[in-house]
């Protein structure tokens, strides 16, 4: 898939490097799941991860990948803009012995969506926050989803937009492309709704809201 003539991908690609998905790997490794990864983690396995597919958007180093099929996801899908986080995600997976069980898709998820089968679990962990059109991207991935829908995005608080404001001008500065966006929660809750998804579970850390649907 070519990643080259999509300016919002170019930036992700450059933006999750090789060095970046190192150091998270590493993180990932020492310490497990960030705090708002296991709450979705939670909030998936309850509703059934046994023999499922999983399709894991934005995935970064494969940390939700790793997870479900450490729990018995038949079925591993990740999809990801980044070369460098997919390639990661991909040899973790080999050293954890489930590559066979995983199919990796490089590409901005809403031109590749039309190629992709549906699966059961669908998850978005702090990715919605990296597209600029966050209606597309829900729409097109829970089309995909038979059965449950989960997503991680920022907060609407000050001290979280503040932050957020503070990345994009050090990106701007860097004249990097990349871009990190909050959207009001009742809008992300709406378009997901709309796509014939019912919420299921939710917590909040201070930064970070989960969000579970199921159909
Ligand atoms: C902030 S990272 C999150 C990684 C991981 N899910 C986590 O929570 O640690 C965002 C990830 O989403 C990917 N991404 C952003 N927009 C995307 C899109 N439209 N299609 C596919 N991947 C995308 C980026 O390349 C990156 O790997």
């Amino acid at each position: 898939m070519d990643i080259s003539t999509c300016c919002h991908c170019q930036g992700a690609d450059e933006f999750f490097s090789d060095r970046r998905a190192r150091k998270e790997l590493k993180k990932y490794r020492r310490k497990g799941p960030d705090k708002s990864t296991r709450l979705l983690l939670e909030g998936i396995v309850s509703r059934g991860v046994e023999g499922a597919s999983v399709l894991d958007i934005g995935g970064g180093v494969g940390v939700i990948q790793h997870e479900l099929a450490a729990r018995g996801a038949a079925e591993i899908y990740s999809a990801d803009a980044s070369q460098a986080y997919l390639a990661t995600s991909r040899a973790e997976a080999e050293e954890r012995g489930y590559v066979e069980q995983a199919r990796y898709l490089l590409g901005d998820f809403v031109d590749i969506a039309p190629d992709v089968e549906e699966v059961d679990i669908v998850t978005l962990d702090r990715v919605v926050c990296c597209y600029p059109d966050m209606p597309t991207l829900v729409e097109a991935s829970a089309s995909k989803a038979r059965r449950v829908y989960g997503l991680v995005f920022p907060r609407d608080r000050w001290p979280v937009r503040a932050v957020i404001a503070g990345i994009n001008l050090v990106n701007t500065l860097r004249r990097s492309s990349f871009r990190v966006f909050v959207r009001p929660p009742e809008e992300i809750d709406r378009t997901v709704r709309a796509a014939g998804f019912e919420p299921r579970f939710s917590a909040r850390t201070f930064v970070w809201h989960v969000a579970v649907y199921a159909r």
